[in-house]
C-alpha cells in the first residue's frame, strides 16, 4: 500500500525492526527531525499506563503481550511486539523509540526532551471523561498536554527561548486518539453529528494548543474502521447474531474522517507555518480488507484475534492464560482491540512513505523534509 516506487522502504523498515529487536547494530540513515512526541491513546502507548492504578484492561505490561520482543517481555504496547509509533520513529532514523513519559526521572526527562517523548495513554480520550469509568484514571489529551507543557518550560530553561522554538517547529507531532471517545459513544448514542463535531472541536483545540507551545508538523492518525475490532464482530454477534462488522461504530468512523480531513485543511490555513499529514486509518485497513495477499504482505486471518480465548478470540482476554496463535505475522488483529506488529509495520511504512490514497497532503517524509 506504500509508493509502489519505494518498494526498498518497507524492507529496509523491517531490517529496522529486526534491528531493534534483536539490538544489533545495523546502519541507518542519519535522523530527518530533531525529536518526535507522541499523543494519543492505546494505539501508540509504549508504558505510560504501566505506571497508573488502572485495570488490567488498560495495562498490557503482562504476557502474552510482547512475547516477540526480546525476552518476551511485556513493556506496555498493545502488541505482540513494536507499535505504529515505534515503527514511525525508526522510520525517521532514531535508534529508539520517545520513551513512555512516565518512566522517565527528571534527570532522564532533561537529556530525553530533545530527542522526544511518548505521553500516550491506552484508554484516553479526547474528552477527560473518556476511559475513567471503564478503566480508572488514564491519562486524557488535556493531561497528556499539561505534560508536554511543563517539558517545554523545562527545555526553555535550560536552552532558552530561541532554541526551544527551533527545535519544536522542526519536530514531528504524532497524534492517534479518538477511537475511545468513540466506543464509549456508541455504547449509548445520542446525535451522531453533534457528537462527531465536539470531536472534532477537541481535537482541533488540542493542536491549536501544541501550535501556541511551539509544534508545526503534525502527524495525525485517523480513526480505523472500529466496527471490524474482533471485539466489535463479537458485539454484533451478541446483538443481531450474525458474522460481520458492527455497522453503526463503522459508519461513525467513515464519516469522522472528512470532518478531520477539513478541521487540518482550515487550521493549516490559519495557522502560519502548520503543517500536517494525515493518514487515512480507515482507507489503509479497508485496503488491506480488500488485498490481504500482496507482494509486501500477507495476511491470512483478518477477523480473530491471535490473543484470546472464545468467539474472535475476543470473549476471553489477551493474558497469560489465554490461547496464543501460532503465526502472528499472518494475523490482522493481535487482541481483541488492537493489531499485530506485522499490520503496524505495514501501518507505519505508508504513513511514513504512502502515496495520497492514504496520507494527505503529504505523508510524514515529506512533512519531516518540509
Ligand atoms: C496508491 O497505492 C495503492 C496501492 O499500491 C494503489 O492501489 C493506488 O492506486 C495508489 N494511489 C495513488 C493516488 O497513486
Ligand atoms: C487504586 O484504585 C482502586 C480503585 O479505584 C482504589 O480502591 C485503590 O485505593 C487505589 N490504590 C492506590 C494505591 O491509589
Amino acid at each position: 500500500m506504500a509508493d509502489r516506487t519505494a518498494p526498498c522502504a518497507l524492507a529496509a523498515l523491517c531490517l529496522l525492526v529486526l534491528a531493534a529487536a534483536t539490538g544489533a547494530e545495523a546502519r541507518r540513515h542519519p535522523r530527518l527531525v530533531p525529536a518526535v512526541f507522541v499523543f494519543g491513546d492505546s494505539t501508540v502507548d509504549v508504558g505510560n499506563n504501566n505506571y497508573l492504578n488502572i485495570t488490567a484492561a488498560a495495562r498490557a505490561n503482562y504476557p502474552h503481550y510482547g512475547v516477540d520482543l526480546p525476552g518476551s517481555a511485556p513493556t506496555g504496547r498493545f502488541s505482540n511486539g513494536l507499535n505504529t509509533a515505534d515503527l514511525l520513529a525508526l522510520g525517521l532514523g532514531f535508534r529508539r523509540s520517545p520513551p513512555a513519559y512516565l518512566s522517565l526521572t527528571e534527570k532522564a526527562i532533561r537529556s530525553q526532551m530533545y530527542k522526544g517523548i511518548n505521553f500516550a495513554s491506552g484508554g484516553s480520550g479526547l474528552a477527560d471523561s473518556t476511559g475513567r469509568f471503564m478503566f480508572g484514571e488514564v491519562i486524557p489529551m488535556s493531561r497528556q498536554l499539561e505534560y508536554f507543557s511543563g517539558v517545554v518550560e523545562h527545555m526553555t530553561k535550560l536552552s532558552g527561548r530561541k532554541k526551544t522554538a527551533s527545535l519544536l517547529c522542526k519536530s514531528i507531532f504524532l497524534i492517534s486518539v479518538g477511537s475511545n471517545d468513540m466506543f464509549e459513544y456508541s455504547a449509548s448514542p445520542g446525535d451522531d453529528y453533534e457528537f462527531l463535531g465536539g470531536l472534532v472541536d477537541a481535537y482541533r483545540s488540542y493542536i491549536t494548543a501544541l501550535y501556541k507551545m511551539g509544534a508545526r508538523k503534525f502527524s495525525v492518525i485517523s480513526i480505523p474502521p472500529l466496527g471490524c475490532l474482533p471485539s466489535q464482530r463479537l458485539r454484533r454477534l451478541k446483538q443481531l447474531g450474525t458474522q460481520g462488522c458492527f455497522d453503526p461504530l463503522n459508519d461513525l468512523s467513515l464519516r469522522s474522517y472528512p470532518m478531520l480531513a477539513a478541521m487540518l485543511h482550515d487550521l493549516s490555513r490559519e495557522l502560519p507555518g502548520m503543517a500536517y499529514s494525515l493518514a487515512d486509518a480507515f482507507a489503509m485497513v479497508s485496503f488491506v480488507f480488500e488485498n490481504p495477499r500482496t507482494d509486501a504482505w500477507s495476511f491470512t486471518e483478518l477477523e480473530a484475534a491471535c490473543c484470546g480465548g472464545g468467539p474472535y478470540g475476543a470473549a476471553q482476554p489477551c493474558d497469560e492464560t489465554a490461547p496464543l496463535c501460532a503465526d502472528r505475522d499472518g494475523h490482522l488483529f493481535w487482541d481483541a482491540n488492537h493489531p499485530t506488529q506485522a499490520v503496524s509495520v505495514v501501518a507505519a511504512q505508508t504513513i511514513f512513505a504512502g502515496n495520497r490514497s492514504f496520507v494527505k497532503p503529504v505523508n510524514v517524509r515529506e512533512l519531516a523534509l518540509l
